[in-house]
C-alpha cells in the first residue's frame, strides 16, 4: 500500500468516525429536544416539610401549618396522608401572608419578605475566577436557589459559553436559540430588551437569562465593532458634514434626500454601536437597569477567563465572589487572575472620566470562597491558613467537598432540589448544612451592602 493510500485510508477512518459520532450525538440531542425546550416538564423542585419550611420562612412549624390552612393552600401529603409538605409556591404564599399580617412593623415584615427597599441597590453578585472547575457554577446555582428559598427575587445570568448553569436549570446549551440567550440583549446589532430574553425557571423565585454558545459571538463582536468604529471614524468625520451640507442645499430631489438620510443613519449606527462596544464593560449594567425593580439579587455565573463578557460582568457587579479550591496551582492561577483584574478595575475607574458618574460604584466588595475543601488534607489546610493570614475577606465557611453535591451534580441537579432519601442521610445532612452555612455568609454580604446588618 502506498503512503498516499495509507494516508487516505487513515483520513477516511478519522472522517468516518467524526461523521458517525456527530450523527449519533445529533440523534441523542434530537431525542432529548423536547425535554430541553421544556424544562418544566422534566425538572421539578421538591417539597418541604413544615420544619424545613418554618426554618426558611423564619417562624414556627405550627404557624406555617396555620397560615397554610387559613389560606386554604393546596398542600402535598405523604402516602399515609398524615404529613404535609410545602411547595415553593406554598412557601411564597405563606411568606406573603405572614408579612401582610405584620405590615405595620417594617422590620418584622422584612423578616418574612426580605425584598429590598427603594434605597437598597440591586445586589449583583459575580462568581469568578480563571481556574476551570473551581466550582463557580455549582456555587452560583446553589446560592441562587438558597436566595430564592429565603424569599428573595432572583435573576440568574449564565454568562458562560459552556452553558453549564443553563444545563442545571434544565436546558441543553446546544439547543438554546440566539434570541433566548443573554447575548440577544447584549449584542450591538438589533439587541432585544432583556425582558424578552428573561425566562421563568421551574424553581419559583428564580428567572434566568440563558448562556451557551451565543456568548462566544459577543466575545467576537465586541472587538469587531470597536475596530469598525475606529476604522471608519476618519471617514465618518469627513463624510457626515458633507452629507449634512448637501441636505441643506436647496432644490434636492426627494430621492436624493432619502439617500442622504439613509447614509446618515448608517453612519449614526456605526457611531452608536462603536460607542457601545468601546464601553462594553458598562453594557451589562445598562441592560440590567431595565429590570432592576423586579429583582433583589442578580447571580452571575462566568466563564473561567477574564474576557469581554467576564469584564462586563465585573463592570456590572457590586459583589465579586472568587471561588477557589485550596491547591497551589489554583493559588498561582488566582494570582494571575488578580493581576488581570487589577488592570481591568483601573480601566473601570478611569472610565469615570469619560462615561461619567454612572461608572462609579460604592460599596463594591470582593470575597474569597474556599470550595471543594477537604478538612483532613494537611496541604489544603496550610493553604487555607496562608489565605486567611494574607488575604482580606476570606469567608469563614468553606464549602467542603461533598459527596451529596457531586452526586446531585451527576444528574445536573443541586442539593436544594434533591430529596434526602435518595442519599446517605449523614452525607446529605452534612452537605446541606455546609452549603447553608456558606450561603448564609454570602447572604450577609448582600445584607451588609444594604446596610441592614
Ligand atoms: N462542594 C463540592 N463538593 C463536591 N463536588 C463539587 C463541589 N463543588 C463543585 N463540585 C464538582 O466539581 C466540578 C466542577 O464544578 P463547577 O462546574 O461548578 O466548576 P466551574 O468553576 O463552574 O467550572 P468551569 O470553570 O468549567 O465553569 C463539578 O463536577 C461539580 O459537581
Ligand atoms: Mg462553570
Amino acid at each position: 500500500m502506498s503512503v498516499l493510500e495509507q494516508d487516505t485510508m487513515e483520513q477516511d477512518t478519522l472522517l468516518t468516525q467524526v461523521v458517525s459520532d456527530r450523527d449519533s450525538l445529533a440523534e441523542v440531542i434530537e431525542a432529548t429536544a423536547l425535554r430541553a425546550t421544556d424544562p418544566f416538564s422534566h425538572k421539578v423542585t421538591r417539597t418541604y416539610l413544615p420544619r424545613e419550611a418554618a426554618e426558611l420562612i423564619g417562624c414556627s412549624p405550627s404557624y406555617v401549618n396555620t397560615l397554610a390552612k387559613e389560606l386554604d393552600l393546596d398542600v402535598s401529603r405523604d402516602s399515609s396522608n398524615r404529613y404535609r409538605s410545602y411547595s415553593l409556591s406554598n412557601l411564597r404564599a405563606i411568606r406573603e401572608e405572614a408579612a401582610r399580617r405584620v405590615a405595620d412593623t417594617p422590620e418584622k415584615r422584612q423578616r418574612y419578605l426580605p425584598h429590598r427597599s427603594a434605597d437598597e441597590d440591586l445586589a449583583i453578585m459575580a462568581f469568578v475566577n480563571f481556574k476551570g472547575g473551581s466550582a463557580k457554577t455549582t456555587t452560583s446555582v446553589h446560592f441562587a436557589q438558597y436566595a430564592a428559598l429565603r424569599g428573595y427575587r432572583v435573576l440568574f445570568l449564565d454568562l458562560d459559553p459552556q452553558g453549564s448553569a443553563s444545563t442545571i436549570f434544565g436546558y441543553q446549551p446546544v439547543l438554546i436559540e440566539e434570541n433566548q440567550s443573554i447575548n440577544a440583549a447584549l449584542r450591538y446589532e438589533n439587541p432585544l430588551s432583556i425582558r424578552e430574553v428573561i425566562q421563568k425557571t421551574y424553581f419559583e423565585g428564580i428567572d434566568i437569562c440563558l448562556g451557551g454558545q451565543w456568548m462566544t459571538e459577543w466575545e467576537q463582536d465586541t472587538p469587531r465593532v470597536m475596530t469598525n468604529a475606529h476604522h471608519y471614524s476618519a471617514a465618518m468625520q469627513e463624510r457626515v458634514p458633507e452629507l449634512q451640507a448637501e441636505l441643506n442645499t436647496p432644490g434636492l430631489t426627494e430621492d436624493r434626500i432619502d439617500e442622504i438620510e439613509q447614509e446618515l443613519a448608517q453612519w449614526q449606527h456605526v457611531e452608536d454601536t462603536g460607542y457601545a462596544a468601546l464601553h462594553y464593560y458598562q453594557r451589562l449594567r445598562h441592560v440590567l437597569d431595565e429590570v432592576k425593580d423586579d429583582y433583589d439579587i442578580v447571580v452571575c455565573d462566568t466563564q473561567p477567563a477574564l474576557h469581554f463578557a467576564s469584564q462586563a460582568t465585573i463592570g456590572a457587579s457590586n459583589h465579586l465572589l472568587l471561588t477557589i479550591q485550596p491547591e497551589w496551582l489554583d493559588i498561582k492561577s488566582m494570582h494571575q487572575y488578580l493581576t488581570a483584574l487589577g488592570v481591568h478595575l483601573e480601566t473601570l475607574e478611569n472610565s469615570v472620566h469619560f462615561v461619567g458618574e454612572s461608572a462609579k460604584y460604592t460599596g463594591r466588595t470582593m470575597h474569597y470562597l474556599i470550595t471543594r475543601y477537604e478538612s483532613n488534607d494537611a496541604a489544603m489546610n496550610s493553604i487555607v491558613e496562608m489565605m486567611r493570614d494574607r488575604l482580606d475577606n476570606v469567608l469563614d465557611h468553606p464549602m467542603p467537598k461533598s459527596a451529596a453535591v457531586s452526586q446531585a451534580g451527576l444528574s445536573n441537579s443541586t442539593i436544594y432540589e434533591s430529596q434526602g432519601k435518595d442519599f446517605n442521610r449523614g452525607t446529605f445532612n452534612r452537605g446541606l448544612d455546609a452549603m447553608n452555612a456558606a450561603n448564609r455568609e454570602i447572604e450577609e454580604i448582600v445584607l451588609k451592602g444594604w446596610g441592614r446588618i
